[in-house]
């Protein structure tokens, strides 16, 4: 179970309390009950229903053509598996970019029609205004500054950002604006370590770090990636739990052999 016995709901107050309290925040992405219910038991914090759903459940190669509708039907699915863990869901590209008034209603229509207890968005300055709306109508706004996949074609690689005087400038001014508009955690992707921590100490609100080095208030991961179902992908800052694919392979031609060669059912697994 969670280390964190005394926070038997997960809400967003009690990250702000975690990390008043430096208590680390353990976040992972899933999109169907049976692993939200898995991970909600095992005690992780916070669910987030990412629109990394493009990749991992839809095969496409960036995070860009999932829907609204979509993200809304993954996050409907992990909600009925939750009994503790916060539900962040990802609001997708083309949902809230262009104005807030859309921003706002993407985020209701996740709200009302899910269940989840948040909303994430990706970018600084640009999205602040819609920010402002949603936190107005009372829905809690997680952050996303660094690494942002839905910029990947202005970007053109998944390098790590940040990293030069004017990024890393940008990158505190983005923060700062996004903690006083009433965002109640920021996701950092890949970024350097050390301005991780500079950052994570500079505001009141937790960080959640992937690829951030260690000093943030919380870590995220892919479930695919940690839990080693994609076996080729293994960026320097994904740490593998276990190696699915090779134990999902094993099992499969396993079971393949068995019906091949009529070993099952056997006598007791049929009526
Ligand atoms: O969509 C996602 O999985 C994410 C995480 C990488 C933070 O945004």
């Amino acid at each position: 179970m969670s280390q964190h016995k005394e926070f038997k709901k997960i809400t967003t107050h009690s990250l702000r309390q975690m990390k008043e309290q430096g208590l680390k925040i353990s976040m992972l992405t899933a999109y169907d009950f049976s692993f939200a219910k898995i991970f909600d038991q095992s005690g992780i914090d916070v669910i987030l229903v990412g629109d990394s759903a493009a990749n991992v459940m839809a095969g496409h190669e960036t995070t860009l053509p999932i829907t609204l509708d979509q993200m809304i039907y993954h996050a409907q699915c992990v909600v009925r598996g939750i009994d503790r863990a916060l539900v962040v869901v990802d609001l997708p590209f083309g949902s809230y970019q262009s104005n807030p008034s859309l921003a706002l209603s993407s985020a209701i229509r996740v709200m009302k029609e899910t269940g989840a207890h948040a909303i994430k968005l990706e970018g600084g300055e640009e999205v602040i205004d819609s920010v402002t709306a949603i936190v107005k109508a009372g829905i809690p706004v997680m952050g996303h500054l660094g690494l942002t996949p839905q910029s990947i074609y202005q970007f053109g690689s998944y390098a790590v950002r940040a990293n030069t005087k004017e990024e890393a400038l940008q990158l505190k001014k983005n923060i700062r604006l996004l903690e006083n508009s009433g965002c109640f955690a920021i996701v950092l992707e890949k970024i350097p370590a050390k301005l991780a921590k500079e950052v994570t100490e500079l505001i009141n609100i937790p960080t959640i770090g992937i690829g951030a080095g260690k000093d943030c208030d919380g870590q995220v991961l892919v479930m695919h990636d940690m839990l080693g179902i994609n076996a080729e992908f293994k960026p320097r800052f994904l740490r593998q739990y276990l190696q699915l694919n090779g134990m999902i392979t094993s099992a499969v031609k396993e079971y393949i052999n068995d019906v091949k060669e009529s070993r099952f059912p056997s006598e007791k697994e049929s009526y």
